[in-house]
């Protein structure tokens, strides 16, 4: 049986930026541990009896399935609710009597919302941890995966170069830029000029990254940033909630969408990162995204792994 460090018992995870750099390494060992006893078929129902919560305002995939899968495979349970059919989203019952009703039923809640003062304002009022299922704001989920993926990719996070290209202002941006910051890994995210990372985002990431002794820059030429970067990242120019600037943002981002010619500056040993859904022929090309320097689908199936560990951590 694989033991669980007890320090993160009753955690909410809603920003990344509350967490230590070694809180986030406990995690990816956590995930790491899990994922090698699921592969050799090996015990661990960490979460026996426990149930979660998922409570969705905008539609998932990965999140949805990895999370319900995780729970199963620790042994728990996952009920996979949406926000529409509950009288929170309604606008009936306010978030606070949802969150100490739901503490009574359930062990955890993960909630993906449109704003992030749900998020917040869910956690404040929850007896049990709160996971941020994405958010306007943040996605720490994912970028918990993908820090696990590049850790795989490259045997660790010594001397990687990170680039993101493309919409800054963006849930994974946010998260991606802390989590590297916070673990010593050199960012540089190059998006259009009114589409950068929000600067208290920005100027967080840095003090973080001072004191880990990495750096994080925001510039706008994406043949720049791609230049011997190990990892470059991209996600959809326009995210949920925003279809109605469609066709600005498209004119906007037209020179930063991933393709051979971009792979080409990057270092030889770089992968491609996409956290999915993609659209092909916008953010990033079919030929990069099924191509032999795409790491997508591992971290995709690191959702899976990074949220298990999350979970038999924080989960009492
Ligand atoms: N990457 C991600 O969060 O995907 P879903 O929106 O499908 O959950
Ligand atoms: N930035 C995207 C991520 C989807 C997982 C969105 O918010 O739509």
């Amino acid at each position: 049986m694989v033991a669980i460090p007890t320090s993160l018992k009753g955690r909410s995870l809603v920003r990344l930026q509350d967490w230590t750099p070694e809180e986030i390494r406990l995690v990816l060992e956590q995930a790491e541990r899990l994922k090698a006893r699921q592969r050799q078929r090996a015990e661990h129902s960490l979460l026996e009896g426990r149930t979660i919560a998922l409570l969705f305002e905008k539609p998932s995939t990965r999140t949805r399935i990895s999370f319900v899968v995780a729970m199963q495979q620790l042994g728990g349970h996952a009920l996979d609710l949406s926000m529409e059919l509950m009288h929170v989203g309604k606008g009936g019952e306010p978030i606070r009597d949802t969150a100490l009703v739901m503490s009574r039923y359930v062990d955890a809640i993960v909630v993906r919302a449109y704003r992030q003062s749900l998020v917040d304002e869910l956690a404040r009022w929850a007896e049990v941890p709160v996971i941020n299922g994405l958010s306007d704001a943040f996605h720490p989920c994912q970028a918990l995966a993908d820090v696990l993926t590049i850790r795989e990719r490259f045997d660790g996070l010594e001397g990687v170069r990170v680039a993101y290209l493309g919409d800054g202002d963006n849930n994974v941006t946010h998260s991606l830029m802390t989590v590297c910051a916070k673990l010593g890994v050199d960012v540089v995210v190059a998006s259009p000029p009114g589409y950068e990372p929000r600067p208290e985002v920005v100027g967080a990431c840095q003090e973080a990254a001072a004191r880990a002794g990495s750096t994080v820059r925001v510039v706008h030429d994406p043949r720049e940033a791609a230049t011997g970067a190990d990892v470059l990242y991209t996600d959809v120019w326009t995210s949920m909630g925003k279809e109605d600037e469609q066709e600005a943002r498209r004119a906007a981002f037209s020179l930063f969408g991933v393709d051979e010619a971009l792979l080409a500056l990057a270092s030889e040993r770089a992968v491609v990162m996409h956290c999915l859904p993609a659209r092909c022929g916008e953010e990033i090309t079919e030929g990069v995204l099924y191509g032999p320097r795409s790491a997508v689908w591992d971290q995709a199936e690191n959702r899976l792994h990074a949220q298990k560990g999350l979970l038999a951590l924080v989960v009492r």
